[in-house]
């Protein structure tokens, strides 16, 4: 049944972008650097069709009633595209991915669209002590676990079942000791669109050991379209009125420190880039933002971030459940995957990973990412779009 749903759908979404793509010139297609000049489509779902340890891996589509459609794969659960109107009601995919499993895989370490886990952010020389014992993970940045170690929820096919047009269950059973992590952890997240034109990001986990737990996506997000250049003058708001400094391997401090007279200030309207080269010793360690804000007193009905695309009219509102939010400015990205429209050239994407904050196992001062027997960790995170005109 579920099969169907997502076969007409990822038809409606070819016969969309039929006429788009017929009249897609090769040097239209050069021309991916201008503002919203991409021919926004969701990929070809064979690009998807994979199996993978015996698992099979596709391409999931979710519309709503105003035509706002997301793409999921369950490798890695990762969020591929999401098409949503601009000011001028012309359809912008605002997500930077790729078009196939083979390149997300290729283009590992940069985590696109992927939900993240077991422990989402680093932990310190990747060890931790739980309940008296010690457990040492993989080290995979630098001296430091990122992103739950070697092989993260991101590089593992999630079983998927499409409840209906909008909504897309996940679910993954994270077995005892892997990736080093105590407890199995069974694991459902559910990507639902609605009619408000907003994407939420459902977490739901319990466990059998006393472990951590810290589950987040990494979608890459460029409000002008994905390929349409750098994101440096896009508009940022965090209600944030503090943030945790890192050390230069990108390990909290410890302290958390008021934003105010920093480049770290984003609790009015600035755009990302007006301080990013700031002589800033902060600055310097991320390489640009590469920082956890530390989300004011707020309820879940309050957008906690807004950014807006210069060029396109779309705003992002995110609202969520979690402390905090790692706002990382794409530094890392050089240029060397090819995704669906051109290059992932340097800052032409940002995420804003909502989260515990980093090093939270080591760091008794941080609120608890501890789940015990008999708990369940749940959180959620929306993403709302609209325009400003
Ligand atoms: C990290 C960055 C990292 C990026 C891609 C972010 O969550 O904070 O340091 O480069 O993910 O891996």
């Amino acid at each position: 049944m579920y099969k169907s749903i997502k076969n007409a759908a990822v038809l409606s979404a070819a016969i969309l972008s039929l006429g788009a793509c017929n009249q897609a010139s090769k040097s239209n297609q050069q021309k991916m650097t201008d503002s919203t000049s991409q021919q926004a489509k969701i990929p070809d779902s064979s690009g998807f069709e994979k199996n993978i340890d015996g698992k099979q891996t596709h391409l999931y589509t979710l519309k709503n009633k105003n035509g706002v459609e997301a793409a999921i794969t369950n490798f890695g659960g990762r969020l591929v595209s999401l098409l949503v109107p601009d000011k001028n009601g012309k359809i912008v995919d605002v997500v930077q991915g790729l078009s196939s499993i083979d390149g997300y895989k290729k283009a590992g370490s940069s985590y696109f669209g992927a939900l993240i886990g077991r422990y989402g952010n680093r932990i310190a020389k990747g060890k931790f002590t739980l309940e008296g014992k010690e457990y040492t993970l993989f080290k995979n940045n630098g001296p430091n676990t990122l992103h739950g170690g070697k092989v993260g929820y991101d590089e593992v096919v999630w079983d998927a079942k499409q409840i209906d047009s909008t909504t897309l269950q996940l679910t993954y059973l994270s077995k005892d000791m892997e990736e080093g992590f105590p407890g199995n952890l069974t694991i459902k997240v559910i990507y639902h669109l609605g009619d408000d034109n907003g994407l939420n990001i459902s977490y739901e986990a319990t466990t059998d050991k006393t472990t951590v737990v810290n589950l987040t996506n990494h979608a890459y997000y460029n409000l002008n379209g994905a390929g349409s250049g750098t994101i440096l003058n896009h508009s940022l708001q965090i209600l944030a009125d503090n943030y945790t400094p890192v050390d230069s391997t990108l390990i909290p401090t410890g302290k958390i420190e008021p934003v105010k007279g920093t480049p770290f200030d984003y609790t009015k309207p600035a755009t990302i880039g007006s301080r990013i080269g700031d002589a800033n010793e902060q600055l310097k360690n991320g390489k640009g933002y590469d920082h956890n804000f530390v989300f004011n007193k707020h309820a879940d009905t309050t957008a906690v971030v807004k950014v807006v695309g210069d060029k396109s009219g779309i705003e992002m509102d995110i609202y969520t459940e979690e402390p905090g939010i790692q706002f990382y400015s794409g530094n890392f990205m050089q240029g060397t995957n090819t995704m669906k429209y051109g290059k992932d050239d340097f800052r032409t994407a940002f995420a804003l990973e909502t989260q515990h904050f980093p090093d939270s196992p080591n760091q008794p001062n941080f609120p608890s990412t501890v789940l015990k027997p008999g708990q369940v960790y749940k959180t959620s995170t929306e993403y709302k779009f609209s325009v400003v005109k």
